[in-house]
């Protein structure tokens, strides 16, 4: 490098650094997700961000393993990738302890996940995912408890039922029908497949135009066209009674759902029903939650079958949907108190002071600059700390305090044994 270059503070492209405040609405929306799963019995489990690249070779789905994975070669030749998504590693993890585990089997996690994708609304290259995931269970229960879980983490973070929609489909019978009915082979439906997920994420021409650019003028234009019989047929498909019943399921635990015979998802390793959560505001595309039945995947390790069903909740998305909605919780400190300082040579009974309500569960900063009293005062309103006390000779001596509240500007009288109390008293 040259030696006087300077080196740019931006962070990787298609990631974030999170400064406190953004931090802040990440843990609002991560937290009220923690509290739903495991109000529903989930428990929390976590795995490396590092997995062996064969793990996504075999089932994944064509795009993310050949174009979206970070992959690289370690200095012990082993071929390495940073996790695309987690469900392989959940799969992995419990086919290991498969006899020693208890189902069904409830787990959640919330990590980071990295895809070589174009950054653009609602897709980076780093984002974080809560997944939920079931296993042990054969029947329809799973997919209503799993997308209950979806729909009351919805719920706490503030939305309203017409917010948002969640579709559903049966994996697999789209590619019948096309194979079936209009004959196409293996890559063909796969690149049919691929137009149809960006159905609404373009517009109609530019959608018609994507048919024509992969299949030619004639064939593109006839596909297109066709699409509507093939949502019938599809809707005829027995298999897709299976998303009427799971519909009907939900409706009475008064929460709708949406049958969509043209959902498609992006990984091979669905074999029944998927569903994907959408915001209802057309500034956001993309969903906010994808998931469905996995019954197979435990094949990759040479392991009896489990049945399985989950999702993934990616928080991009769901910021971008609090966002548009103004649900987003406004920045509250988490630094309670800030003792000011009259002068630098108060600086030792202001720590003292800041030690002892430590120990008694106060969050206390400490001025220790020589700036002037209403100055300091600023600094902890501009950090948005709630309280303050300014210590001078006075206090010192007499062990008497002012506890300033910079919202309301109201004053308290308090001894140094009452503070913490009359913090808590407050904060209630
Ligand atoms: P997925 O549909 O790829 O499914 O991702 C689930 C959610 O993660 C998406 O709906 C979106 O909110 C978010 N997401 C995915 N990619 C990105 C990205 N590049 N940038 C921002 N957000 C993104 C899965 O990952 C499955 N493994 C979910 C699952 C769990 N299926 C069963 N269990």
């Amino acid at each position: 490098m040259e030696k006087n270059k300077k080196i740019s503070t931006e962070s990787y492209k298609g990631t974030r650094d999170f400064y406190p405040e953004d931090l802040a609405v990440q843990n609002f929306i991560f937290d009220r997700a923690r509290q739903i799963s495991e109000n529903f019995g989930y428990e929390e489990y976590n795995t490396s961000v590092l997995e062996p690249t064969e793990l996504y070779k075999a089932k994944s789905g064509d795009e993310i393993v050949n174009e979206q994975t970070y992959s690289f070669i370690d200095k012990g030749d082993r071929d390495v990738t940073l996790r695309p998504e987690m469900t392989p590693s959940i799969a992995r993890m419990v086919a290991k302890k498969r006899r020693e585990l208890t189902y069904p089997l409830r787990w959640f996690s919330i990590q980071n996940f990295f895809r070589y994708e174009r950054p653009q609304k609602g897709r980076l290259r780093e984002f974080w995912q809560l997944n939920a995931d079931i296993f042990g269970v054969e029947g329809i229960e799973a997919e209503v408890e799993i997308i209950s879980l979806g729909y009351e983490i919805m719920k706490a973070l503030g939305a309203q039922d017409e917010d948002f929609v969640i579709k559903i489909n049966y994996a697999g019978i789209l590619k019948e029908t096309y194979q079936t009915e209009l004959n196409l082979d293996e890559s063909e439906v796969k690149k049919a497949l691929r137009i149809i997920d960006s159905k609404n994420k373009v517009s109609e021409e530019e959608y018609r135009q994507k048919y024509i650019n992969d299949f030619g003028e004639d064939k593109g234009k006839q596909l297109f066209e066709i699409e509507q019989k093939i949502t019938e047929k599809t809707k005829q498909n027995e298999k897709f009674q299976k998303c009427v019943e799971l519909g009907k399921k939900l409706e009475n635990k008064g929460i709708k759902t949406e049958l969509d015979p043209l959902l498609t998802r992006g990984f091979d390793y669905y074999t029944g029903i998927v569903f994907e959560f959408f915001d209802t505001n057309p500034e956001n595309k993309r969903a906010l939650f994808g998931g469905g039945r996995y019954d197979d995947l435990l094949d990759l390790f040479d392991s009896e079958k489990i049945p399985a069903v989950g999702f993934g909740m990616g928080d991009v998305t769901i910021k971008d949907f609090l966002e548009v909605r103004s649900l987003l919780p406004k920045y509250q400190s988490k630094t309670e108190l800030y003792l000011c300082t009259l002068s630098q040579k108060y600086s030792d009974n202001a720590d003292q002071l800041a030690t002892s309500l430590r120990k008694q569960n106060i969050n206390v900063t400490v001025n220790y600059s020589d700036k002037k009293i209403g100055d300091q005062i600023s600094v902890a309103d501009k950090k948005k700390i709630p309280y303050v006390i300014c210590i001078g000779g006075d206090e010192v001596q007499n062990k008497q305090y002012k506890l300033k509240n910079l919202k309301t500007g109201e004053e308290q009288e308090v001894t140094e044994e009452s503070i913490a109390d009359a913090i808590k008293q407050i904060t209630e």
